[in-house]
């Protein structure tokens, strides 16, 4: 029986921080080392073209991604790894949903009003990202989307437009579901009321962050002056937030770790969360080192899966051209 198929795509932008990794790709590598999906994961680099660029640095955020995603677990052997650019079809349904798709609908959309989108300046792209997202997904049949909190809405959006075009052409695509992690939302270290975002580089820890980098980022995180190690999200944001990631990262609930640091005060929570974040990634940071070494492993570890991501995607827009009527 065929394994229910789960596509994720993550942007090459830069470095990936720990949001990214407690909210979407840990989850992709337990989903991965299930062996219950059938896992494409992506890289979005058409999307990342909607912020301004050089071709030299994209180059170089595309071959970092793969590392990251090699790195943290993500194995070929075990899941389609592949570039969104180097597949013709999804820009191809991508057009052909952008007809289905009401302006309204984007304007609405809360990336679209962050990013500027609305205007007269803003590119495009921005304004119909999350069309070309809808295309990524349900191009696969994906039923499931692992992603963090703030993908959402854009996943609302793909699931209307397979609902869309199923009742206008017959059957064609599959309706996705969002996966969310237990922290689909890091907050900043900075400023707590905000999520972790690489353009918060205070308040923001990166995956290969070396160690001292790491402490000093966390000894500096916003608390409050209760001085008292609770979980509270409404009065206590800052150190709710820490609870949450110690949390995630040492599989410790969150009672259990308010009695064990009972007591002490926020630095010593602080230092046991940078010892904790530390050694949660020593295997990654040496992982992509290495892995950073041979570009040309890269490089062929992402053209099996482009090989592979277009025969099946090739076949899936033929289906939907005929069902349209084009020939
Ligand atoms: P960024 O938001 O940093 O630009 P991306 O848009 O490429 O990064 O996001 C990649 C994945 O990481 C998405 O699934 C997104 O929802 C998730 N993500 C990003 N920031 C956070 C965060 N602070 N908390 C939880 N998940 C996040
Ligand atoms: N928009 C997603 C983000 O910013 C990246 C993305 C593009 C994606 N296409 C996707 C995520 C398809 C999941 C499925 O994080």
């Amino acid at each position: 029986m065929q394994k229910p198929i789960l596509v994720s795509g993550i942007q090459p932008t830069g470095r990936l921080h720990l949001g990214n990794y407690l909210g979407a790709l840990k989850n992709f590598v337990s989903l991965q080392n299930t062996n219950k999906y059938e896992c494409f994961f992506f890289i979005a680099d058409l999307h990342s073209m909607t912020e301004e660029f050089t071709p030299k640095e994209k180059a170089k955020q595309i071959i970092e991604l793969a590392a990251d995603f090699l790195a943290v677990g993500l194995n070929p052997k075990k899941a389609t790894l592949f570039a969104q650019s180097a597949i013709p079809a999804h820009n191809e349904l991508a057009w052909i949903l952008n007809t289905m798709t009401p302006m309204g609908e984007l304007r609405r959309m809360t990336q679209f009003k962050d990013k500027g989108g609305d205007q007269e300046t803003a590119n495009v792209g921005l304004f119909t990202y999350p069309v070309l997202m809808a295309a990524d997904i349900i191009l696969y049949d994906a039923k499931f989307v692992p992603v963090g909190d703030d993908q959402l809405q854009h996943l609302e959006l793909a699931r209307t437009l397979a609902r869309k075009f199923n009742s206008k052409f017959g059957k064609t695509f599959t309706e996705p579901q969002p996966l969310l992690t237990q922290t689909p939302r890091v907050m900043s270290l900075d400023e707590p009321s905000k999520k972790m975002s690489k353009s918060r580089p205070p308040g923001c820890i990166f995956m290969d962050d070396s160690p001292e980098e790491i402490h000093k980022k966390v000894m500096r995180a916003t608390t409050d002056s209760e001085s008292v190690i609770r979980y509270d999200i409404q009065t206590k944001p800052g150190i709710s937030n820490l609870l949450r990631i110690y949390s995630s990262l040492s599989g410790e609930l969150i009672p259990d770790l308010e009695k064990k640091f009972a007591g002490m005060n926020y630095s010593e929570l602080k230092i046991g969360l940078s010892n904790l974040i530390s050694n949660y990634f020593a295997e990654f940071r040496k992982n992509k080192k290495e892995i950073l070494k041979n570009k040309k492993g890269i490089i062929s570890a992402l053209s099996a899966g482009n090989k592979k991501a277009s025969k099946i995607s090739a076949e899936k827009i033929k289906k939907v051209k005929t069902k349209i009527g084009l020939i």
